[in-house]
């Protein structure tokens, strides 16, 4: 079959191109240094932008880049529209957009509505004065002996501070980032704001920090039960302080903004609630493009789990007629390959997700098979680990600099101090390593995506899923009925199984004995894209 009519169907296929687009997330400070202090910033991006558009990929989402206190990695801005020094100027944006746009690559930034920091002007101005017009757009309670309710931090401890003058101020993660008041007309039109502000310089959209949050319990009710972080997500034991109904208008309005725009802008929200029915209501056609669900990402490596995921997410965004977003990496979360306990569970994982209709997110690094990296408690940086009197690791293992040349001081990343310390190991993963190395994890992921582009069954189109013994089998066809049907079968078993197969396309490890009678065998922990 020659490979020219099928590229034709998959550029219908690809619009708009959100629908089935492979992103990939940038962690900023940890990507590529521009400028020697330690620190990955815009400028260093760029240099590196070359290297996505080789991976194939169709987007990047760079994590926050603005002015922050650095309380949470920059989740605590404290001006939505200029950039952090140690990351550059709004004219690096720029530059980052149109330099991506000439290699064929839309880039996706981070805008955290749901709270800010506590150097934010609003807050400083609430602080100051408690009759102000700006001590709306926050929660402050009055003073009083002990918390307001019993909300809790989802970084640990409650919910509440107090201000100097004693009054009491919400934040669901740090203190040092107060929740928003979104019953404020005030704070939809800052956003407004803040959104065209952006799009206005060319950027092709936004990944929208706590999508499921904003809004508040009006009463500020006792939560029913505590958020546990084990837990698929957020359910009725935190309805006081997630998914309220009034946050659909919201995205109803965001979406607006971003339709008034020309070129398919596209928003795509952090949802991270455990049911999968709620989930796709934050992607409905008129609201967010994608809603991430993280049900995947926060299962374990179980057969049972991944189908009834799978399966279930598939149905949940088909009734709202959304694209499923697909992730199994993120800043939030240990590295698969340790989550999974091997780097060939996580290739097998990776060309699972990339077969599945719907967008793809990769987090910079799982594309090199990173581990979670040891990082001593006198380096670590995140409040998680702090709030939580070190009970909770926290995120700083997924977030070490990139690797990218193996010969070099800091495996390349920085000609000065790395702003997290880059384990011994590093230089073994370096992307120029993986470049000439054609069994490497890099190859495999660039493969997989130039298959997923030439062949329109795979990551678009329709997927049935039935589990046998271990083997998930996905049999997959494009939304256009062509005569090329794909089957991905991933091997979640202990023992080998002979599958039917007469060719293989692509196989996450190397020990596929070629086909012969119709069928394959298929080791543990092993993914294969076929032709039956
Ligand atoms: C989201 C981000 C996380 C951040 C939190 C607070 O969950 O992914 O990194 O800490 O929001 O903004
Ligand atoms: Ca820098």
């Amino acid at each position: 079959m020659s490979a020219e009519p099928m590229l034709v169907s998959r550029q219908l296929a690809r619009d708009p191109w959100w629908r089935d687009a492979v992103v990939y997330q940038v962690y900023l400070r940890s990507f590529a240094d521009g400028n020697g202090d330690g620190i990955g910033d815009l400028a260093g991006l760029r240099t590196r932008l070359p290297y996505l558009a080789s991976l194939g990929v169709d987007a990047v989402w760079v994590t926050p880049h603005y002015v922050s206190g650095g309380a949470d990695g920059g989740y605590d801005v404290i001006d939505y529209t200029a950039v952090d020094p140690s990351y550059g100027t709004v004219e690096d944006v720029r530059a980052l957009v149109t330099d991506a746009h000439a290699l064929g690559l839309r880039v996706l930034l981070d805008i955290v509505p749901n709270h800010t920091s506590d150097q934010h002007e609003w807050f400083q101005q609430a602080l100051a004065d408690p009759s102000s017009p700006f001590a709306d757009l926050y929660h402050f309670m009055p003073p009083s002996e002990s918390p307001p309710n019993n909300w809790q931090s989802m970084f640990g401890g409650p919910a509440w501070s107090r201000t100097p003058d004693g009054r009491w101020y919400l934040h669901l993660f740090t203190p040092q980032q107060p929740d928003l008041n979104w019953d404020e007309p005030a704070v939809a039109d800052a956003f407004d704001e803040v959104l065209r502000f952006w799009f206005d310089l060319g950027v092709d959209g936004f990944r929208v920090d706590v999508a499921y949050g904003l809004f508040k319990d009006p009463a500020y009710r006792d939560n029913p039960g505590i958020y546990s972080p084990t837990l698929f997500g957020h359910g009725p034991e935190q309805a006081m302080t997630t998914n309220q109904p009034r946050v659909h208008q919201i995205w109803r309005r965001w979406r607006s903004v971003a339709d008034s725009y020309p070129g398919d802008r596209m928003l795509v929200g952090e949802v991270s609630l455990a049911d999968l029915d709620e989930v796709g209501l934050y992607a409905r056609p008129d609201e967010l493009h994608h809603a991430f669900q993280f049900r995947l990402l926060k299962s374990d490596w179980d057969a049972a789990a991944f189908a009834d995921t799978i399966t279930e997410a598939l149905a949940a965004f088909d009734r709202v007629g959304a694209p499923a977003p697909w992730v199994l990496g993120n800043h939030d979360k240990a590295r698969q390959v340790t989550r999974y306990g091997s780097e060939r569970r996580a290739r097998a994982a990776a060309m699972l997700m990339l077969a599945l209709p719907g967008s793809a997110y990769l987090y910079a690094g799982e594309e090199l098979g990173l581990p979670e990296a040891f990082v001593p408690d006198e380096a670590r940086r995140d409040p998680i680990f702090f709030r939580s009197n070190g009970k909770r690791a926290g995120r700083d293992g997924c977030r070490i600099p990139m690797p990218w040349e193996s010969l070099t001081r800091n495996a390349g990343f920085t000609s000065g101090t790395p702003w997290l310390p880059i384990p011994a190991n590093w230089p073994a993963y370096a992307v120029d390593r993986q470049a000439v190395d054609p069994s490497s994890t890099l190859a495999l992921y660039q493969q997989a995506i130039l298959l997923r582009d030439l062949y329109p069954a795979l990551g678009s189109g329709q997927a049935s899923v039935t589990l046998t013994d271990g083997v998930i089998r996905v049999d997959l066809t494009s939304r256009f009925g062509d005569p090329d049907p794909i089957t991905c079968y991933i091997n979640m078993g202990s023992d080998p199984v002979a599958v039917p197969a007469t060719q293989v396309l692509l196989a996450s490890s190397p020990d596929v004995p070629a086909a012969a009678d119709g069928s394959v065998t298929l080791a543990p922990d092993t993914t294969i894209w076929v032709r039956l």
